[in-house]
């Protein structure tokens, strides 16, 4: 029986190679795209998770979601993503049409109707969809399997602030809201991400696949890797969110703890950190495995043979 999981998600190159990775494994069962407002605005979301969708021959619902955080004002990433917040090869307009239900009650509905402990969610932007969800409805929070996010930094430190990483930093509520939970976590964090950069040799073997899917890949890294290396002095730029989806697929690629993780939510300097017990050093109870590195080569295997399938 494949694994149910919803992609909470600010599409996004990454977001869309982490869709189209979950699209193309038989072990998942996507059972909707709920889009947030993170790297653009809703408007863009919503529509990028549809083209996304249509890109894999796919009908899988979109729902739009959350358009702000849920105490501030939103924080948007054009300059990484581009205007679109998919730049790269241009992508027909999406025909499949957005789905009228609320992604909020989209989720809620969805683990209300399935056996508990049967749904995975997997957040790949800013959690305010999924803490919104938690707020209005409790009842559905001990009824999630398992969050598997991308989200936070620690020995990394931040890509947005010095202390934040970009999911985090724009809403910090939703995060405490999400990380207080109690619901299972596996936390894919900068520290593990910035060690999955890509390379010339892979995006060259995605240009090769010779697939509407392998070029929108390809053009995409060629897109936000400009960014990055010049960002971090790398060869090359992480792949954030696909982390989420590889983990489902192959969680002995990644290792980590299980510890506390709490977030900032008041002190200006260091808004949205995840500040991570990696030492244990207090007697707060650990709430998350908390990644920390990838076999790298083994992710980039399993993303070229997985998107060769589409
Ligand atoms: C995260 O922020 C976004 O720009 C990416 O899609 C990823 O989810 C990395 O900080
Ligand atoms: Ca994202």
């Amino acid at each position: 029986m494949p694994r149910k999981i919803i992609i909470d998600t600010d599409p996004g190159q990454d977001d869309a190679v982490a869709i189209l990775l979950a699209l193309a494994s038989p072990e998942l069962e996507v059972l909707a795209l709920t889009a947030v407002a993170g790297n653009v605005p809703l408007a863009l979301t919503q529509r990028n998770a549809r083209q996304i969708v249509e890109l894999a021959g796919r009908q899988t619902p979109v729902h739009a979601g959350c358009d702000a955080p849920m105490k501030r004002k939103l924080v948007t990433a054009e300059y990484v993503h581009g205007k679109t917040g998919l730049d790269g090869i241009p992508l027909p307009e999406p025909t499949l049409p957005l789905h009228p239900q609320h992604a909020v009650d989209a989720i809620i509905e969805a683990l209300r109707a399935h056996p508990p402990g049967t749904i995975t969610l997997c957040p790949l932007g800013p959690l305010t969809n999924i803490a919104t969800a938690f707020r209005r409805a409790p009842d559905i929070i001990p009824r999630v399997a398992e969050i598997v996010l991308m989200g936070g930094a620690y020995f990394e430190v931040g890509n947005v602030t010095p202390a934040a990483e970009f999911n985090i930093y724009v809403d910090p509520e939703a995060a405490e809201i999400v990380f207080k939970s109690g619901v299972p976590l596996v936390v894919m964090p900068l520290d593990v991400t910035h060690k999955a950069l890509t390379s010339r040799e892979w995006v060259e073997e995605m240009r090769a696949l010779g697939t509407p899917v392998g070029q929108a890949v390809a053009s995409w890294t060629d897109f936000f890797e400009r960014f990055d290396t010049a960002k971090y002095g790398s060869a090359g730029a992480p792949l954030h969110d696909p982390c989420v989806i590889a983990y489902l697929l192959e969680p002995a690629l990644f290792t980590g703890r299980h510890v506390n993780v709490e977030i900032e939510t008041v002190s200006e300097l260091t808004l949205g950190m995840t500040v991570a017990d990696w030492w244990r050093v207090t007697d707060r109870e650990p709430n998350a495995m908390f990644m920390g590195s990838v076999d790298r080569d083994g992710f980039y295997r399993l993303l070229t043979e997985r998107l060769g399938r589409l």
